[in-house]
């Protein structure tokens, strides 16, 4: 059998990076063969995100061109993965008759199957139809004969008592030394229960559903194993993370990932911590002492009604846990804030703040807190004071920076059906205009804070700037890539200093000079630097030590 080559272009957030990353594992070690560009490859996959119009416009877009192609050559098999195929189902088989899979987030583990269905689907409609039809007919007789659409929304409702096909994917993660940036996300929840008005993400990722502490250790662990140092924990609402091991359901000897119990909202600590039960305090804990090889823990996205204090206290007392919260606060508006269903008020998620920076900003120790936030401009009924506490709510809460993003209205929410998108585009525009203005003069300001001061920075490989300047040098090889930054220059027989950059633990960008001859040992390793310029949103360093004693040293 010959190979089938693979293309596979990601949108969206993280999480598609990450269900991008099993898919493509779990194809490989079927033998499919992954290439950079769709021209010529077999199949053709996109991974979809339906959060906002413009990024489901961009998959239409390419759709339309993979069209063109498939007329000539109808061999091709066509799929879209993820939250559109979830969304749009069967409608986007009928408006776009070139595809030929339809895959959504909850039933990936799926996808080779499906995949391997459409290929030898197509191979039989073009041996049966004689002669060969390089035209729409073919088609769309391929699309009705292999759609299957993922169905799973809001099916994980009943995940405690059925087994969840889906953690099979997580558990079957191939990890290799070579495959990784030294960095990797794992996923901790799935899903999400929050329901704000205009997000899509419940419709298409379905409930929220838990994945067993064990397992998500051992991820970590074997993720570790193959030099992997920065993990990034997953969920759409990552600080509601809690397993009750008393109600663990084990499927043919398999744990099942749970559906957790609501939230009161407002607690201070987990109301069900105990023996019994992991919350998210004790998964951070247990990550940070089991897996010490991990020098950087992260999660993204919390939400910020939910979080206790014993997760700030928890991140404040382990040194590896990195002080950083992107916590959402969407508007700085009550009256948006109720219409949005966000379930808190602009006066708790600031007490929040606050409580936050109380525990973890500690600059005079060289670890002082960030945070990310998302905005959305022009959001339904969204009044000129409104737009204006919006802005007052970034001045007051100072991301080092924020997601902002007009309203988009997303079939299938409860803003779509029961809201009026009444606020005019060039407003939408204008407002969204106006807080990316404020945010950037923030994010700089924040830059400027540090610096004069000491920070631990991770190494991730030369700098852009470096990059550009050794395009035009003597032929070589990118091989190691950290963070998406290539670690290997191309080979230079001159001595004298690169420019190399790095990210500290609240995620800025910091640029510095080494000796040529120290620079790749350093890649993915910890330096303590000085911070001694700002441009823009960039730092610039000096370094002050090779190794920073606060992460290296192995407690167990
Ligand atoms: N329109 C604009 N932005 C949205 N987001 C979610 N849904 C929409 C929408 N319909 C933003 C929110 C969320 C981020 C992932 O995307 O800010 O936090
Ligand atoms: Fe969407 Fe709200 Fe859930 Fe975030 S918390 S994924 S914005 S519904």
């Amino acid at each position: 059998m010959t190979t089938r080559t693979v293309y596979l272009e990601t949108f969206g957030c993280q999480m598609n990076e990450l269900d991008s990353e099993l898919v493509a594992g779990a194809l490989k070690a079927l033998g499919y063969r992954f290439v950079p560009e769709p021209d010529h490859a077999d199949v053709v996959l996109y991974n979809t995100c339906s959060v906002r119009d413009h990024a489901e416009q961009k998959v239409r877009s390419r759709l339309g061109e993979v069209r063109d192609r498939k007329m000539r050559e109808p061999h091709v098999v066509v799929g879209v993965l993820g939250c559109m195929a979830e969304r749009d189902g069967e409608d986007l088989i009928r408006r776009m008759p070139v595809v030929d899979v339809l895959c959504g987030p909850g039933e990936l583990d799926k996808l080779p199957a499906l995949l391997d269905n459409a290929v030898r689907t197509r191979e039989a409609i073009l041996a049966d139809d004689a002669p060969p039809p390089p035209g729409l007919r073919g088609l769309s007789a391929s699309a009705r004969e292999i759609a299957l659409q993922g169905g799973a929304s809001r099916r994980s409702g009943t995940l405690a008592a059925a087994q969840d096909n889906l953690e099979l994917l997580d558990l079957s993660r191939s990890v290799s030394p070579t495959d990784h940036r030294g960095t990797a996300y794992v996923r901790i929840t799935r899903g999400c229960n929050k329901f704000c008005t205009y997000c899509v993400v419940p419709h298409t990722r379905g409930a929220e559903v838990h994945r067993p502490p064990d397992h998500i250790v051992e991820e970590c662990r074997r993720l570790a194993d193959a030099g992997v140092i920065e993990v990034t924990l997953l969920g759409q609402t990552v600080n509601h993370y809690r397993f009750e091991h008393g109600a663990a359901v084990t499927i043919g000897g398999l744990v099942q990932p749970q559906k957790g119990r609501s939230y009161a909202g407002g607690h201070r600590r987990d109301p069900f911590a105990g023996e019994a039960v992991t919350t998210f305090a004790d998964l951070l804990r247990r990550i940070h002492d089991e897996v010490p090889e991990i020098r950087r823990l992260r999660f993204v996205t919390s939400y910020p009604r939910d979080f206790g204090d014993d997760v700030l206290e928890v991140i404040r007392d382990h040194p590896r846990i990195c002080r950083y919260l992107h916590v959402p606060a969407q508007s700085g508006s009550d009256r948006m804030l109720e219409r949005m269903n966000r379930g808190y008020t602009v006066g708790e998620y600031l007490e929040f703040l606050d409580r936050a920076r109380a525990y973890l900003h500690q600059p005079e120790i060289g670890r002082p807190l960030t945070l990310a936030g998302d905005m959305i401009a022009g959001f339904c009924g969204e009044t000129e004071e409104d737009h204006r506490a919006s802005v007052a709510l970034l001045e007051r809460a100072r991301y080092k920076n924020a997601f902002i993003f007009k309203y988009s209205p997303r079939p299938g929410t409860t803003a779509f059906d029961r809201l009026i998108d009444d606020v005019p585009d060039e407003v939408k525009r204008r407002r969204n205009n106006e807080l990316l203005a404020a945010q950037s003069r923030i994010s700089e300001e924040v830059s400027r804070e540090m610096l004069g001061s000491t920070l631990e920075v991770m190494v991730e490989g030369f700098s852009e700037r470096q990059r550009k300047r050794s395009e035009s040098a003597a032929a070589g090889v990118v091989g190691l890539t950290v963070g998406g930054r290539s670690a290997v220059e191309p080979e230079r027989p001159e001595s004298g200093s690169v420019q190399m950059t790095g990210r500290t633990e609240g995620d800025l960008i910091v640029h510095f000079d080494v000796d040529r001859s120290e620079s790749k040992q350093m890649v993915g390793s910890i330096v303590l630097m000085r911070v001694d310029g700002v441009s823009g949103l960039s730092l610039f360093g000096s370094m002050i030590d090779v190794d920073s004693p606060a992460r290296v040293v192995r407690e167990h």
